[in-house]
Formats: structure tokens, sequence, C-alpha cells
């Protein structure tokens, strides 16, 4: 099959909301749907896919190629245990005296132009789709990775100053976003709790429908729900997790996010 899908970033404004756990479960399920899929770990301060889908090879990373250490793409995608997703790793970030320094503007303007480069050219070797694990808040990082995407999924915990934060950031980025190019902004809450009596329930309903309310003023789509799951939480806690054994605990939401985004673009899979 050589459906494209395009380009999705996961991002969040702050860490820990959950996207990478997002990008590898919905790579996972496009992986499933036989879709040709690759994940870039492209949060450079705090990279996960090495510890989480371990590489059966050594090779170069996502910063050798937009160092221009590597200059072909083929390179970059390495397997992993699920059938039909690749990676593309980024090493862990050095402490030393280049620490968080060599960010530079000029760098990163590079650095935009190499992952441009690297979009189109990934596309074109034959991957339907391409998630980019993004970095969180506002850096030129996140920024670049929004811009290069036509999709993007901001994943929210439900807490209100993390929403808050989440708001005032949509009213400024997403609007310049749009401007820039056609693209589809989803949104989805993530670690959510699993009411346990109507009490719970009605102070879940109350907070989700007032920001879900807000979010479509502000353009975004609901992108949908991923509960709070105990067995993904605790099993993270283990030594070597493998994560397929926790693809069931997000594949409802994950599966109808994945829906929404190829009926967006017109394809369908079985
Ligand atoms: N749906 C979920 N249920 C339970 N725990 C979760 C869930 N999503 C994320 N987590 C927990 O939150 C942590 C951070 O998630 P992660 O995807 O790494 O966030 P981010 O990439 O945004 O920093 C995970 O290590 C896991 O412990
Ligand atoms: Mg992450």
């Amino acid at each position: 099959m050589s459906d494209q899908i395009g380009t999705l970033t996961v991002y969040s404004t702050r860490g820990g909301n959950g996207k990478t756990i997002t990008s590898v479960m919905l790579a996972t399920a496009a992986a499933k749907r036989n879709l040709k899929t690759v994940i870039i770990d492209a949060d450079l301060e705090a990279p996960s896919l090495m510890h989480l889908l371990k590489p059966v090879r050594d090779g170069p990373t996502w910063v050798d190629f937009l160092e221009e250490n590597v200059s072909d793409i083929r390179e970059l995608p390495r397997e992993c245990n699920i059938p039909n997703l690749d990676i593309i790793y980024s090493p862990l970030p050095k402490v030393g005296k280049n620490f968080l320094g060599w960010k530079t503007k000029d760098w990163w303007q590079q650095s935009l132009k190499r992952s441009m480069i690297a979009e189109e050219e990934l596309h074109d070797i034959g991957y339907d789709l391409v998630v980019i694990d993004n970095q969180s808040g506002t850096s030129l990082n996140s920024v670049n990775n929004m811009v290069l995407a036509d999709t993007s999924v901001m994943v929210i915990r439900p807490a209100t100053y993390g929403v808050g934060a989440a708001e005032n950031f949509i009213g400024e980025m997403y609007r310049v976003l749009r401007d820039l190019k056609p693209r589809q902004d989803y949104y989805m809450w993530n670690q959510v709790h699993v009411p346990t009596d109507d009490h719970e329930s009605l102070i879940l309903e109350n907070f989700l429908n007032r920001w879900d309310e807000s979010m479509k003023l502000h353009g975004l789509l609901y992108g949908g729900k991923i509960n709070f799951s105990t067995k993904l939480n605790l099993g993270l806690l283990g030594e070597t997790p493998n994560m397929m054994d926790f693809f069931e605990e997000t594949r409802k939401p994950i599966d109808s996010l994945l829906d929404k985004l190829l009926q967006a673009k017109g394809i369908e899979t079985s």
C-alpha cells in the first residue's frame, strides 16, 4: 500500500502529558493497518524512544541528519520489534560545556531546512505516515516541527492550570500556523481518571465539556480521550517494558483518532 497520510506531530505545552506514548500507540495502530510508518524522536531534550522501542541495530541519529553528517535519508530509519514500524532515534543530550548552548537560532534555521528535506524524502522512499514525537513548549525545535507537519495532535492532561496554559498558547501559535498552509490540528485528552461514581463523573464531565467548547472556539478538532491506565503506568516501571503489552489499553481512542486522520485524507483501510 502507498497511501500517504502525511506528517503528523504529537505536541504538548508541557512534558509528561503523553506525547511519546501517543506517538508510539498511534504509529503502531497505523503499522497494524499495513501503513508503512516511521516515528522521528524529535524531543532533543527528553528523547525516549531509545528506551521504549529498542533498536535492533546501531545507526546514525536524527541530529546526524540535521547537522549534515548523514545525507542519505535511508540510513536513518531503524527497525524495531513492530512490523511496518521504523524509528529515527535521537541521541541522549550531552551534559557538558555545550549543554543547551548548541541550539543557536542559526542551528535551528538550518535544522528546519534539513527537516523539510527529510520529511519529503521519507515519503518518497515509501513511508505512508511520518510521526514526529515533538518536544514540549515553545522552543524553536517544537515550533519547527509544528510548521513541518500538516497535522498535529496536542496531548493534554485534564487539569485547569495545564489546559489554561495550552489555551493561552493555542490563541497565539495555531492561528499563525494555519495562515502558513492548510493543516488539521487535533487535541487529545490523556491520563483521564476513570470515574468510580456519579459524583466523580459529574466533576469530570463538567470539566471536559467546558474545555471542549473552548478548544472548538480556537479551531481545534476533538481527537478523543485516553483514560489513565494503571497497567500501562505500572508496566513502565519494569526493567524492559514491551510497549505492545499495553497496546490494548489505549487501542479504542487511538484507533478512532487514526480513523479521523485517514478520513480527513480520504484514505480507506481496514
Ligand atoms: N494513558 C496513560 N495512563 C497511565 N499513565 C500514562 C498514560 N500516558 C502517559 N502516562 C505516564 O506518563 C508518563 C509520561 O508520558 P510520555 O508519553 O513520556 O509523556 P511526554 O512524551 O509528553 O513527556 C509515562 O511515562 C507514563 O508513566
Ligand atoms: Mg516524550
